[in-house]
């Protein structure tokens, strides 16, 4: 059996953390593993259903998030948790239930997370309209010693799930031979096309 991890995804929202996710789920069953995905809007649906957004709430939210993550972690899943989990000890606590725990902090200045706004929450939130909205008018405490940060407005989508990719073969959880394929960015990409073209192959 492979040996499961639960990579835990932690950021304010509209950092990218559920994009980020839905690439490394996609690059870690090319590598044939076993992959879920508990993402936080997704969990508030069904598993999570009826809770709201202060303390108590958020702490029995990512409380069970992180029980599910201990079962599959367990039995060999590759779990990935997207769930904005702004409070460092539901954080520690997540650590010590789930153990095989890589957590990595998403950063992106709040500027831009309001710029993007997808859900038009932060303009509402800015405008005094959501009491406790993380980061505007919540707190967010950002992890202390995480086992990576990854930026978001510098990296591309591909780039930052690369550097998760490469700081879990560092940690022994995947393979490196399979792992080590090397996917470039666009601008990589760009640059090889235009040798590529300079040289007259294509
Ligand atoms: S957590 O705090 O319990 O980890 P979660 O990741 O589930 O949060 O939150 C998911 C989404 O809830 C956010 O991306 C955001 O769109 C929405 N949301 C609604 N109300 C709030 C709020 N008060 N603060 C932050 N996000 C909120």
């Amino acid at each position: 059996m492979n040996k499961g991890f639960t990579v835990w995804f932690t950021g304010l929202p509209g950092t990218g953390k559920s994009t980020i996710s839905h690439l490394l789920e996609k690059k870690l069953k090319e590598q044939g593993r076993n992959v879920e995905i508990l993402d936080g809007d997704v969990v508030r649906k069904n598993l999570c259903q009826g809770l709201g957004f202060s303390k108590n709430d958020r702490d029995i939210d990512i409380q069970r998030i992180a029980f599910v993550c201990k079962l599959l972690t367990r039995n060999g899943v590759a779990v990935i948790s997207a769930a904005m989990s702004p409070y460092r000890e539901a954080r520690d606590k997540a650590r010590k239930e789930i153990g095989s725990f890589v957590e990595i902090y998403v950063k992106r200045p709040l500027e831009i997370c309001a710029e993007r706004d997808v859900k038009g929450l932060h303009k509402k939130a800015i405008e005094g309209e959501i009491e406790g909205f993380t980061g505007v008018s919540g707190p967010y405490e950002e992890p202390l010693n995480p086992e990576l940060i990854i930026e978001t407005d510098k990296e591309t989508v591909e780039e930052s799930t690369n550097k998760v990719l490469k700081r879990l073969t560092e940690l022994g959880y995947i393979n490196p031979k399979e792992s080590a394929t090397h996917v470039y960015s666009p601008e990589e990409e760009e640059k090889i096309k235009e040798r590529l073209s300079r040289l007259g192959y294509i």
